[in-house]
């Protein structure tokens, strides 16, 4: 039985919208193996309890199918597990990671044909946007668009120096909804204010400049139309500025809320917003996860 480990991804980061995506340390695991005849698959996800489906309808199983037409090859049958951490719904790339891992397990199978690259490619199609996928490929920040294919470049993202806290509700938002609520044009000067914007989340995070990241997570395309769709929001963006986050985005197309903060407010920062977070949404999750550096392994 191959095996294979994908992070979580928290993509747009503010700015980059459907291009930027960050890996962090909450794993999903896929195992599979050829079987003689049929589809076994067994799902271990007490975490959300979401429908999951267990036949051809199945996530993890698609993408293996599909990479195995790329490849050519045809199993006479498949045994999938699923073992899921990674939250669904909530705009954490738990998605990504059934793409990422059904395709690199089917690779793996077939001796690892693929490059990262068409893994990147084949999963983007599936996934429709590249930002989450790549980022589970790659590890650390990945930024990704799209010119005959999928082009990218990541880079490591110090967790000695900054803190990631996720804020993740007690409800789920699909992207398909949050993508609903969205323009289909913006003006000249909303996409001007987010081309600077993205551009100076990636200068600032190279150079270790993380002043600028109040301005660089600053973004007119899509967390104004969205903050509507998660209650609370607003107030966990005002709350966390209070307690001296360098910024704070939507995760994706949400429910989740990141906060990125510096390592010497770590501690004072959890401290205060914890007992926000506790004493207004009860239900809610919160708490810092490191940056995946690594990206997706085979086990
Ligand atoms: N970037 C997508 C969106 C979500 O914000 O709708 C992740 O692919």
């Amino acid at each position: 039985m191959v095996s294979v480990k994908v992070p979580a991804t928290s993509a747009n980061v503010g700015s980059g919208f459907d291009c930027i995506g960050i890996a962090v340390q909450i794993y999903n695991y896929i195992s599979a193996e050829e079987i003689d005849e049929g589809i076994q698959i067994e799902i271990d996800d007490d975490n959300y309890h979401s429908f999951i489906p267990t036949d051809e309808r199945n996530l993890v199983y698609r993408s293996m199918m599909l990479a195995f037409d790329k490849i050519g090859y045809k199993p006479k049958g498949l045994h999938i597990k699923q073992k899921n951490n990674i939250p669904a719904t909530r705009g954490m790339g738990s998605s990504a990671s059934c793409v990422v891992g059904g395709i690199m397990a089917a690779n793996q199978i077939c001796g690892g044909q693929l490059s990262k690259t068409e893994i990147i490619n084949l999963a983007t199609t599936m996934e429709g946007h590249p930002d989450n996928v790549t980022a589970a490929v790659t590890g650390g920040l990945a930024v990704a668009v799209r010119n005959n294919g999928i082009r990218y470049s990541n880079f490591p993202i110090d967790n000695r120096k900054l803190s990631f806290a996720f804020y993740i509700p007690d409800f789920s938002l699909r992207t398909k909804v949050a993508r609903s609520v969205l323009p289909e044009t913006v003006s000249y000067s909303d996409a001007c204010y987010n081309i600077g914007r993205s551009a100076m989340l990636t200068s600032a995070l190279l150079t270790g400049n993380y002043k600028l990241l109040s301005t660089a997570l600053q973004d007119r395309m899509h967390q104004y139309y969205r903050k509507r769709l998660i209650g609370g929001s607003s107030k966990i963006f005002k709350e966390a500025e209070r307690c001296g986050a360098l910024g704070t985005y939507i995760s994706g197309s949400g429910s989740t809320m990141v906060s990125i903060v510096g390592k010497d407010n770590e501690a004072r920062f959890y401290n205060d917003m914890n007992k926000y977070v506790t004493e207004n949404f009860e239900k809610w999750q919160f708490k810092y996860v490191p940056v995946d550096n690594r990206g997706a392994v085979i086990l």
